[in-house]
């Protein structure tokens, strides 16, 4: 089964809405000759960017996503924004659960799971992060935290739900370090992703689960990593803030 590439930028809290607006314009003529068929693109900007970058990126190939999600559907939430906002700006993606929100903000595999559960009800594709510290590395436990993750973070969907989900594996050592796991090493941790997923949702659904690698992957080392076979895409960070080197990693990785 052959899954379509999927490469997304993770703006994190970079760009205003004049400065996304202008990274839009800038990245639409440079990867216009990408096939909607071939690779997806989505960028996920700051929410105050959002609206700005739908604009831009209308009747291109490039798609947008939103970094974060409340599970309930309005209330008293000082400072989230829930799924109809969401849905109301025109977005299609949503980044849940990346390991800065786990590591700064106390999102947990609950949160994660509640979250994951609102944006599927109202249309949305959650981009799941899942990742290890550099310790459990050391100490073996990678497939313990990553298979917690997934058990917690995916508890209750179903398989048709799982249609639209990704999975980002993150190593947290990878983020911003300049390490990128090997391919070698990023593809081990994917296959064991794939098997919990197929344990958990059957062989036919988590063969379809697209995967991404994220962690200071770059025009450099984008082709190597998902010409990996359990390797479906990248979430990128430092790389996709620039038109030039998104632009390039992209064709980079589509050229597998
Ligand atoms: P970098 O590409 O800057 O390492 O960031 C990866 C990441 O955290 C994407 O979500």
């Amino acid at each position: 089964m052959s899954r379509k590439v999927i490469i997304a930028g993770n703006w994190k809290m970079n760009k205003t809405a004049a400065e996304g607006r202008a990274l839009v314009e800038a990245l639409k003529p440079l990867v216009a000759d990408v096939c909607p068929g071939v690779a997806d693109i989505v960028v996920c900007p700051p929410f105050t960017t959002i609206a700005a970058v739908v604009e831009a990126a209308r009747g291109s190939n490039i798609k947008v996503g939103a970094q974060n999600i409340h599970w309930a559907e309005s209330g008293a939430f000082t400072g989230e924004i829930s799924a109809s906002m969401l849905t109301e700006l025109g977005i299609e993606y949503v980044i849940i659960g990346h390991s800065e929100r786990r590591q700064y903000f106390g999102e947990t595999d609950a949160t994660v799971n509640a979250r994951i559960k609102a944006a599927v009800k109202a249309g949305l594709k959650p981009i799941v992060c899942v990742g290890e510290l550099l310790e459990d590395r050391e100490n073996g436990n990678t497939e313990k935290v990553i298979g917690t993750q997934l058990e917690g973070g995916l508890a209750g969907l179903t398989g048709e739900d799982m249609a639209n989900v990704v999975i980002a594996y993150e190593p947290v050592w990878a983020i911003g370090t300049g390490k990128t796991a090997t391919p070698e090493v990023a593809e081990l941790t994917h296959n064991f992703i794939r098997c919990t997923l197929k344990d958990m949702f059957g062989a036919e659904v988590g063969e379809g689960v697209r995967i991404q690698y994220g962690g200071s992957m770059k025009a450099e080392n984008a082709a190597e990593l998902v010409a990996q076979p359990n390797i479906d895409g990248g979430l990128i960070g430092g790389a996709a803030l620039k038109a030039e080197s998104f632009s390039a990693l992209i064709h980079n990785a589509i050229a597998r």
